[in-house]
């Protein structure tokens, strides 16, 4: 198929270009910069041998979208481009809903009018709000969000299912197929190290914090929190490694093939690993000393959030392969060999 990848520059998405090429897919990415570099694109031509047409480009600008529908033959869109950083949401509610709800709603304009109604959208675990009962299964209710951030996910998630629930009533010969990928935590980096993740400022996520301080850019790690309700008192997260993470983008597109309507999958390995328990996997596998203190808990954390990822295994017939060491090394491997991110 001829993918067309929203926000391909960025961490997940570069990721996910590397292997839909891998698995004889042709790509075109769009992306405006905002959060990443074109040196990303660069590294996945070294790794793949192969050049993906790339439009700098805002997902908000009509006529740029409609370009890209005009010069490409697109099968179907995996969107990964949208505002993605918690604490900002917070302060900037406006931007946050206008780039990725607006963002979104042009987006998907433009691709029933050019009659690409094929989409793979990139939405999060945080839907599920704080989950009564782990590992969360797709069935669980979504949850109360408690940032604008997570509440542009359940928006997009709703506008996606609408469209197809519309199609659907009225018996459209040819309806919007959607797939909803609820992500858990992703970490690691290719293991060529040639692309990962590249975070501006201080990192607020838990893997590049630590490999900031690992690589000496940041002097301890902050525990937020040591008195959860866990076994060992941190709070509980299923990592994902983002190659995993990415190939299940690959399988996804199998369940568009078929003619899914609106199909959720959890994309997570199931396993759920403690803030400790990453930092002292992180120190077995790379040598490497993190210096830590207990902090207080950040404000809207919880204390336990693992997947089920059964459905994903049983329709996609895609499962996490790699495991909280390879993520761990791939981090580091990243980290040491660009330690100033695409930056030279
Ligand atoms: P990222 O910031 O690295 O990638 C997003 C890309 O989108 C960036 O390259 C950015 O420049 C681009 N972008 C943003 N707004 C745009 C716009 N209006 N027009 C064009 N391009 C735009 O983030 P990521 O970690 O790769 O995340 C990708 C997607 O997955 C996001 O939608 C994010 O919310 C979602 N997600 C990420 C995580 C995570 O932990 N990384 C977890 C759950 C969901
Ligand atoms: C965060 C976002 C979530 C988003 C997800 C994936 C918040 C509140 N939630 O999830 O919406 O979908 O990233 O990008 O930001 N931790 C520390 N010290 C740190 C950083 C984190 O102890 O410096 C702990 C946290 O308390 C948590 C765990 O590490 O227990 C993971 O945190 P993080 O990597 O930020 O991910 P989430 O909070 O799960």
């Amino acid at each position: 198929m001829n993918i067309l990848v929203t926000g391909g520059a960025g961490f997940i998405g570069s990721h996910t270009i590397v292997e839909l090429l891998k698995a004889g897919h042709s790509a075109v990415c769009v992306d405006n910069l905002s959060n990443s570099s074109s040196r990303a694109l660069s590294r996945v031509a070294e790794l793949t041998g192969a050049e993906v047409p790339f439009y700098e480009a805002d997902i908000r600008d009509r006529s740029a979208l409609e370009k890209i529908f005009a010069d490409h033959s697109i099968d179907c869109v995996i969107h990964f481009a949208g505002l993605k950083a918690v604490g900002e949401s917070v302060v900037k509610p406006w931007e946050y809903y206008e780039n990725n709800v607006a963002g979104t709603l042009t987006l998907v304009d433009v691709m029933r009018r050019s009659g690409c109604k094929n989409i793979i959208f990139s939405s999060s675990a945080t839907v599920y709000g704080d989950p009564a009962v782990v590992p969360i299964t797709e069935d669980c209710p979504r949850g109360v969000c408690t940032n604008p951030y997570g509440k542009t996910k359940s928006m997009q998630e709703d506008i996606l299912s609408d469209l197809c629930a519309a199609d659907k009533k009225t018996g459209d010969p040819r309806p919007w197929n959607v797939v909803l990928l609820r992500y858990f935590n992703p970490i690691g980096a290719h293991p060529s190290g040639l692309i990962g993740e590249d975070p501006s400022g201080i990192p607020n996520n838990l893997m590049p914090y630590i490999t900031q301080v690992a690589v000496g850019k940041l002097e301890k790690l902050h525990v937020f929190g040591d008195d959860y309700d866990t076994p060992d008192g941190t709070g509980v997260r299923d990592y994902i490694h983002v190659v995993d993470l990415a190939r299940g983008h690959v399988k996804a597109l199998a369940a568009i093939e078929r003619g899914c309507g609106v199909a959720v999958y959890n994309l997570g390995t199931g396993k759920g690993c403690s803030v400790l328990e990453l930092v002292k996997a992180f120190e077995r596998v790379n040598g490497i000393k993190i210096p830590y203190t207990i902090d207080p808990r950040r404000p809207g954390d919880v204390a336990a959030c693992w997947s089920d990822p059964g459905k994903a295994e049983r329709e996609l017939g895609w499962r996490a392969e790699l495991g909280i060491e390879d993520m761990c090394r791939d981090s580091w491997n990243w980290q040491k060999n660009n330690p100033n991110g695409y930056r030279e």
